[in-house]
């Protein structure tokens, strides 16, 4: 088995030898820009390191990776419009760089190159890659109307919360991890194990989103801190806060949500500072460990000998306690 490190370097020089077209340049040059700016590398990490888990050699998984780090990388070019953002991997964000036509149509492109990229898979898999992938894809976007839909309502429940986050984020590392098994030849019941840790991995691993936008260091997040707080984000440390406020935190949250992007920095204090007095952090961070813990238990009981598990639970240990 090969090391996380390793697979993310050689992920990486395959990402950067993808074979897509140079011009128009104003249609992929963002393209460019965009998978220039690195990141985590989540989603392919996790496909390698499920598939590796049943083969030695990973490499006939390489272009579905990509395919998956392309469709990822598209929805960040639009839900940086949707999400007023500007600073994204420490950089401008596309639509800032360039404009919001640019964003929209790059990250276009991004969404159908992901598909061709992920249709590189041996022909015996083809249509079980796809089948998992279609359904995560339309997903993606289910969970994105809904937490933009949650903007404006202030009665989003836990349960909604949840529901939302598992569709806008979890299905994708869920999926990969489930691809990564596909390809890899695991029986059906291990690549099912593996898709339900992803998705409580993944319900982790958006908390601990949630938390970082409002807690985090902006020179290693390398987003906007506040941001979710300024587009009145139905994040889980707001429907906490709802849940413990009382009628006079009740009336401040009321109140700062009713203030635009004119008294940002005033927002985001005033918010963070009703977070603070209700310790809402606490509760998400309690919240990341049982889900965490959750996760673990799915990963139980699975045909494959516990060890060749261990690289995997190592790293998704270490993306709970993540900075960015
Ligand atoms: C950002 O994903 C979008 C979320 C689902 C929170 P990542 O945190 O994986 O972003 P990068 O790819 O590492 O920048
Ligand atoms: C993003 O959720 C989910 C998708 C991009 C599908 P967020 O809006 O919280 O992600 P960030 O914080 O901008 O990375
Ligand atoms: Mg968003
Ligand atoms: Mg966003
Ligand atoms: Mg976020």
């Amino acid at each position: 088995m090969e090391k996380p490190s390793a697979l993310l370097t050689r992920f990486q020089e395959h990402l950067d030898g993808l074979d897509y077209p140079r011009k128009p340049e104003g249609l992929y040059d963002p393209v460019r820009y965009a998978l220039s700016l690195g990141g985590k590398r989540m989603r392919p990490l996790l496909l390698l390191m499920a598939c590796n888990v049943y083969r030695e050699d990973v490499e006939v998984a390489m272009d579905l990776a990509c395919g998956l780090e392309l469709f990822h990388n598209y929805t960040l070019l639009h839900d940086d419009v949707m999400d007023r953002a500007d600073i994204r991997r420490g950089m401008p964000t596309v639509h800032r760089k360039w404009d919001g036509n640019t964003a929209i149509l790059s990250g276009d492109v991004m969404a159908f190159l992901a598909y061709r990229f992920v249709r590189r898979v041996p022909d015996d898999c083809l249509g079980d890659v796809l089948a998992v992938v279609d359904k995560a894809f339309v997903e993606v976007m289910e969970g994105q109307q809904h937490d933009m839909d949650f903007e404006k309502r202030n009665d989003v429940t836990e349960e909604e919360y949840m529901e939302m986050i598992r569709l806008k984020t979890s299905v994708l590392p869920a999926a990969a991890l489930q691809l990564g098994a596909i390809v890899g030849g695991a029986h059906e019941s291990d690549a099912m194990a593996l898709y339900s840790f992803g998705l409580k991995m993944g319900l982790a691993f958006q908390l601990q989103d949630d938390l970082l936008d409002v807690y985090g260091d902006p020179k290693v997040f390398g987003k906007r801190i506040g941001g979710d707080i300024l587009c009145n984000k139905k994040t889980y440390l707001y429907i906490k806060a709802r849940l413990l406020a009382d009628d006079e935190c009740n009336a401040e949250l009321d109140r700062w949500a009713s203030y635009g992007d004119d008294k940002a920095a005033e927002k985001i204090s005033g918010v963070t500072a009703v977070y603070d007095r209700l310790g809402v952090r606490g509760h998400c961070e309690h919240r990341i460990e049982a889900l965490f813990a959750e996760a673990m238990e799915c990963l139980e009981g699975m045909e494959v000998p516990a060890g060749r598990l261990a690289p995997l639970k190592e790293y998704v240990a270490g993306m709970m306690n993540r900075k960015l």
